[in-house]
């Protein structure tokens, strides 16, 4: 069963499809037909919605966004999910609607409410928003015929003097609803629903063991393709957004542990303060509704050759955990990827968290993705270097990771056995990475780049991370985003 706020009518769900996204229960179960359909894959931003989770430490109310075609109903349990139809107070307009009136950021209006949620979610945000905030939010939405100098003109606007909405003035009784769901929620680990929500490591297991060809999905952005695309249909999914010990971070001063269910979003606070690198990767990884939704796990367990994550994770000399029920197991990124989105997880196993050792002082570390697009864009290239000098300034090892060059994401062993030894400041390294870099991979012609652009481009980002790193302070490369 699952139980969640629509607005403020609590609801039940039992016995429905569990391939149903939030977008068909909102057009077709209930007749809410603001939220449009453009893409049906996560890329246009025309079915986003806001929803609001209890927010642990502040014990309020954290409003996100995520684009509800290829959001599954699990993504809704103990939450309120809110949608266009509900932010007028009667008559009145919600302020960030009547900001994009006033600024006549709309025209055909097709995306007009997707727009709006995002700029209400961004209302709802702990902090006052410059531009650079509102390009952050409005990253999963597209409009074909305003343009979004209005649309960004109504969010500066509406943001720098806001005042309490229905929303806040209610937002005690929604904790209320919503501390009750979770009080009242004994049978979801039991639930004989084709979508399964167990709670904890031995629901998990027992899931799996009654459903063993069941998928699992954590934010489902990218199982939810298989069903919006190639009309795919599930009679059981295993959701892993419930699981405790699977939505944990962790740290201590070795090592960062994200939990395999952890949305990317959240995950970012605990992986950007140890890695501040990763600043430009993380906020160019997809949208931020998809990043709000999509988690680690996930990203690791569909094994693209063109994830964002796992090239960092081959760099960082990251290990996967992976879990039966009964005992654990680390896989070291680096042979966790066995081919064309296969992995070495055993039919019985899954991701329960990723371990990552923090940077030494001694290490200069950078990633860089090449795309056509700045935002919600898959990587043409993906490099990430990790390079460990001794105290002469001699290289002792390096570490990397690619995506975008092979079936699978890569390292490049030779790097280390080649540079090992080399003074870092010396052009040698320079050269030598970059020609290796040059003729490491075979990656293909497609789309997004051809096989001699990615060779290149290679070879030129080694180049790149050799001047920003020689001679300069740690860390390397951070680029500063809201
Ligand atoms: Fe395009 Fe959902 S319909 S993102
Ligand atoms: Fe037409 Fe944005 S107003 S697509």
């Amino acid at each position: 069963m699952i139980r969640f706020l629509l607005n403020n009518e609590p609801v039940e769900l039992t016995n429905y499809p569990a391939d149903m996204t939030v977008l068909q229960y909102l057009r077709e179960q209930r007749k809410l037909v603001g939220s449009k359909e453009g893409c049906a894959s996560g890329d246009c931003g025309a079915c986003t919605v806001v929803v609001a989770e209890l927010n642990a430490s502040s014990d309020g109310l954290h409003y996100y966004t995520i684009n509800a075609c290829i959001a599954l109903l699990s993504a809704l349990h103990g939450k309120q999910l809110i949608c266009v139809e509900h932010l007028a107070d009667g008559a009145t307009l919600h302020p960030v609607q009547q900001a994009m009136v006033d600024h006549h950021g709309s025209q055909c209006g097709f995306c007009t409410p997707g727009f709006v949620m995002s700029l209400f979610a961004l209302y709802h945000s702990e902090h006052v928003p410059d531009r650079d905030h509102v390009l952050h939010a409005l990253s999963g939405n597209l409009c074909r015929c305003t343009g979004y100098r209005p649309i960004i003109d109504a969010a500066l606007s509406v943001c720098t003097g806001r005042v309490d909405d229905k929303f806040s003035r209610t937002s005690a009784a929604t904790i209320t609803a919503l501390k009750q769901i979770f009080e009242n929620t004994d049978d979801v680990g039991t639930s004989t629903d084709g979508l399964l929500l167990p709670r904890t490591r031995q629901q998990l297991a027992q899931s799996r063991e009654s459903h063993p060809t069941a998928p699992l999905i954590g934010g489902s952005t990218d199982m939810s393709l298989e069903i919006t695309q190639k009309l795919k249909s599930f009679s059981h999914l295993i959701s892993l957004s419930q699981v405790d010990y699977l939505n944990q971070c962790t740290s201590n001063e070795q090592m960062i542990s994200i939990g395999a269910a952890v949305s990317l979003s959240k995950a970012q606070y605990v992986l950007l303060d140890a890695f501040p690198q990763l600043s430009e990767l993380f906020h160019r990884f997809a949208s931020l509704p998809i990043r709000n939704q999509a988690t680690l796990g996930g990203n690791v367990a569909n094994a693209s050759p063109i994830g964002d994550m796992p090239p960092v994770l081959l760099a960082l000399s990251a290990q996967i955990v992976a879990d039966n029920g009964a005992q654990q197991r680390n896989i070291p990124a680096a042979e966790f990827f066995t081919g064309y989105r296969q992995t070495a997880l055993a039919e019985n196993e899954w991701i329960c968290r990723i371990d990552i050792p923090r940077l030494a002082a001694n290490e200069r570390f950078a990633a860089y993705k090449i795309s056509k697009r700045m935002e919600d864009d898959i990587s043409a290239v993906c490099a990430v270097f990790k390079v460990t000098l001794d105290d002469a300034q001699c290289v002792t090892g390096v570490t990397s990771g690619f995506g975008g060059v092979a079936a699978t994401p890569v390292s490049c062993d030779a790097l280390h056995t080649q540079l090992v030894g080399k003074s870092w400041a010396d052009k040698t390294c320079l050269s030598l990475g970059s020609e290796l870099l040059l003729n490491a991979f075979n990656p293909i012609d497609d789309v997004r780049a051809s096989a001699e652009y990615r060779n290149t481009v290679l070879a030129n980002l080694w180049k790149r991370f050799c001047y920003e790193s020689q001679g300069s302070e740690l860390p390397t490369r951070v680029v500063n985003y809201a």
